[in-house]
């Protein structure tokens, strides 16, 4: 098992060049499934999560070659149904299967997904939702058996803001004769960038990124080229981790609108931030002033998968912070973890107060989950003498080489 290996105390200085988004790849490589005929992902990085997912295709049928940066996916002859335990256990994205099989072939057979031990994260908005566009569907045994049927209404109101359900449903309803309409959608950029993939293969979707999606059923969908947008939450980590070294960084092919609420955030803490077209660039002070509060949301909220790293960013700020945590019930386990270098954190449920430091110390931690591992090397970066950081396949999940992006802005880092 790798770990990383980090001796603090350098300014992170520099350029960094974005990843494609995790969150957009992964729905969209399941949309691939209703595909008939080649889709070419450009920039598909390999992250652990998506090598995973393209396994799933393998299995079901698809064909999916990796030729250096880009995928190509053909699942013209995809003839599966059923995603067993061992692979939809690793991510829990595994579950983005179930519309696009059943609107493909009718029918599936989907194991409960994984992934990050973050909460209970239950699918139930994914199967009523389904369920009322007129799926049958049977839990047993950790499988969702499912077969499409004659829908009970073309109108489908979510109970939650969920970006899975919302991806799923306006996957299913692409190749579903007729009108579909997604009422309190999610309005993640990562559901915009699906909707403009499928609209790229033929789809006939509408209003994504609003609180009211229409999907207007096609016969079929006909491969493309395509290349999804930058991640948000790689720019976001990579930006606290710039501010919390008092570094000075730009960021390429950023969209800033993506990340206005961390941006503000950041400039309340004393960064000055400059934002292009498509970069954003960060100067930091020398130490930076608390963010004073800071409340997760969904889209355009404060996203909850940056709250581990400004729990990190608080714990070295001027004075105390407060994090308090709407999306995830069970997100603070990596809080241990940053005790263990000195921080001073106390928490409850969902709440997390952050008394900052002015010196936080190298130990011996362990990942717990993606997004916690990331906050513990943002830690790890600003500590006195050295961090060894175990369980980095979390990391891998969402960050690709996180170590060398990380090293050439600057810092010692290596993974072991
Ligand atoms: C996606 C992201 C994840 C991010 C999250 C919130 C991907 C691959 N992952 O996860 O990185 O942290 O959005 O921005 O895109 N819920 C239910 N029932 C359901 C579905 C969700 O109760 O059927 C609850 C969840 O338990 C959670 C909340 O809704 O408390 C948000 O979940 P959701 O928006 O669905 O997140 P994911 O799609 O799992």
């Amino acid at each position: 098992m790798a770990k990383f290996f980090i001796n603090g105390k350098n300014r992170l200085c520099g350029e960094v060049e974005l990843d494609s988004a995790k969150n957009a790849l992964l729905p969209i490589l399941a949309a691939s499934i209703m595909v008939d005929g080649k889709v070419t992902l450009e920039k598909a990085t390999a992250y652990t999560d998506v090598e995973a997912m393209c396994d799933i295709l393998r299995a079901l049928g698809g064909v999916v070659v990796r030729k250096g940066d880009n995928l190509e996916i053909d699942c013209s002859m995809l003839d599966k149904c059923e995603v067993s335990h061992i692979l939809a256990s690793p991510v829990r994205s595994s579950i983005f299967t179930l519309g696009p099989l059943l609107a493909r072939l009718g029918k599936a057979k989907v194991a409960y997904p994984g992934g990050c031990d973050i909460g209970l994260r239950p699918i139930d908005i994914h199967l009523s939702s389904l369920r009322q566009l007129g799926c049958k569907i049977v839990e047993k045994n950790g499988y969702i058996y499912a077969e499409k049927g004659k829908p009970l209404t073309r109108e489908v109101f979510l109970p939650f803001q969920s970006v899975g359900a919302t991806e799923n449903i306006m996957m299913f309803c692409s190749l579903l004769p007729g009108k579909s309409k997604i009422y309190n959608s999610a309005k993640e950029p990562e559901i915009v960038d699906l909707a403009n993939f499928l609209n790229c293969c033929g789809a006939k979707i509408e209003g994504s990124g609003s609180d009211v999606i229409t999907i207007t059923g096609v016969e079929n969908l006909e491969g493309c080229n395509y290349r999804a947008i930058s991640d948000r939450i790689e720019c976001g980590t990579f930006m606290i981790g710039v501010a919390m070294t008092g570094g000075e960084a730009k960021f390429a092919n950023a969209v800033s609108k993506h990340n206005s609420a961390l941006i503000e955030k950041l400039k309340s803490c004393g960064c000055l931030i400059k934002e292009g077209e498509d970069e954003i660039f960060l100067s930091a002070p020398k130490r930076l002033e608390s963010f004073v509060e800071l409340e997760t949301a969904v889209y355009p909220g404060f996203p909850t998968d940056l709250q581990p790293q400004m729990v990190a960013l608080g714990s070295v700020s001027k004075g105390c912070s407060l994090v308090i945590e709407n999306v995830f019930e069970n997100r603070f386990a990596y809080v241990g973890e940053l005790l263990k270098m000195g921080c001073d954190i106390r928490f409850k449920s969902s709440i997390c107060i952050i008394r900052g430091k002015d010196r936080i110390f190298g130990a011996d931690v362990v990942s717990t989950d993606l997004r916690g591992g990331a906050s513990l090397v943002l830690a790890g970066l600003v500590c006195e003498g050295y961090t060894t950081i175990s369980r980095v396949e979390f990391i891998d999940r969402g960050y690709f080489h996180l170590e060398d992006k990380l090293a050439r802005l600057g810092a010692d880092i290596k993974r072991i």
